[in-house]
């Protein structure tokens, strides 16, 4: 397992250096895992001038995952956009073709209760946001500002999809959907996209449509996406598989992780076709609270169990962490994002200590 390692900036390096811990763990019990360490974002400007340096790219590119903890800071936000840390993370998400972002919301028995919803309307929650990543208006060409005849100027960019985009993407989906119908059989997949108003998302209904035709097993349905981010907070359990484009599935994807309560539990993967993956935690880089030893590792801990998962397809491994990790809150550990009053809080460093001691 070659696992390129980009710690980032703010948390990044402290969230990480707990995840490197669990896998030099399973190093231990004789896994071979290849660690190799490089710059992006912030990061990778201050070491190389570039957010995405090519060193970055060229140990990312020979890796089978990467291994991200997150990018971004205030002294980065004055940059012209190009050296922007945020640049070095669609960068690498193009460069690579992470084309299926996986987001999973799922909220924990032990942390129901730092939901901002009622109990019971999120106990027991377990969505997956399937995020299109290298398509929509984000990558979309021609972009700009420009100063029209009359003088004005205007900023402009372009939502496009091609329908392979849609097409492969919308299959990653339904075989999720698949996997997760529980013994039912009956695997759910909603569509999100605002085909009210936007053609590419007319287009995007069509090829999903199409597409879903090959799964008879999962039912589809489709949603506007205004509607999809109020039926998230009105009755969020009614979603297994969200199938979204890229921008739409950036906001809905931030709501859901606040279903939860704690954006600091929520891994993420970002697939390639041939299931190479970057897996980071949903969170941002916190440059507030980094170097305190106060953030939460375990998204980035869970994103290590989702890269065995998805990469390596070692199940057994990924379920072990993942066990590892409820075995901690079981035992009433909690850092401080997840704590309730009252409850004694330990550091990043030793909430990675506590999964490490869990697992075996
Ligand atoms: C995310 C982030 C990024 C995005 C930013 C940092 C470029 O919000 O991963 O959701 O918009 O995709
Ligand atoms: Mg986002």
């Amino acid at each position: 397992m070659k696992i390129a390692v980009l710690p980032g900036d703010g948390i990044g390096p402290e969230i990480v250096a707990q995840a490197v811990k669990v896998l030099e763990a399973l190093r231990g019990d004789g896994l071979k895992i290849e660690m190799e360490y490089a710059h992006l974002g912030g990061a990778g400007y201050d070491a190389a001038g570039d957010p995405f340096p090519p060193a970055t790219e060229k140990l990312a590119l020979a890796a089978d995952a990467v291994l991200l903890g997150a990018v971004g800071g205030y002294q980065y936000d004055t940059l012209p956009r190009p050296m922007r840390p945020e640049q070095g993370l669609l960068r690498i998400r193009k460069g690579l073709g992470l084309f299926a972002n996986l987001r999973p919301a799922l909220v924990y028995p032990e942390l129901v209760h730092a939901s901002s919803l009622k109990p019971e309307l999120v106990s027991g929650l377990d969505i997956m946001i399937l995020r299109e990543l290298t398509g929509d208006i984000y990558f979309g060409q021609p972009r700009g500002i420009r100063t029209m005849d009359n003088g004005e100027r205007q900023g402009f960019d372009t939502m496009l999809y091609s329908e392979s985009e849609i097409r492969r993407v919308a299959h990653v989906g339904f075989q999720i959907a698949l996997k997760r119908a529980g013994k039912n059989g009956q695997g759910k997949l909603c569509s999100v996209d605002k085909a009210n108003v936007l053609d590419t998302s007319m287009f995007w209904r069509e090829i999903v449509t199409e597409v879903a035709k090959e799964y008879p097993a999962v039912a589809l349905s489709h949603m506007y996406v205004d509607n999809a981010a109020m039926q998230l907070v009105r009755a969020p359990k009614q979603f297994d598989v969200i199938l979204t484009g890229n921008i739409f599935g950036d906001i809905l994807s931030d709501e859901a992780s606040m279903l939860t309560g704690s954006i600091g539990m929520l891994p993420s993967a970002s697939l390639d076709a041939h299931n190479k993956g970057l897996y980071e935690p949903c969170h941002g880089s916190a440059p507030d609270i980094a170097g305190k030893d106060i953030a939460n590792p375990l998204a980035t801990i869970l994103s290590v169990a989702m890269m065995m998962r998805y990469t390596f397809a070692r199940v057994d491994i990924a379920q072990r962490i993942e066990t590892a990790v409820r075995k901690t809150l079981q035992q009433g550990l909690r850092t401080a994002d997840i704590a309730e009053a009252g409850m004694q809080k330990i550091g990043c460093a030793a909430m990675g200590d506590a999964v490490v001691k869990a697992l075996s």
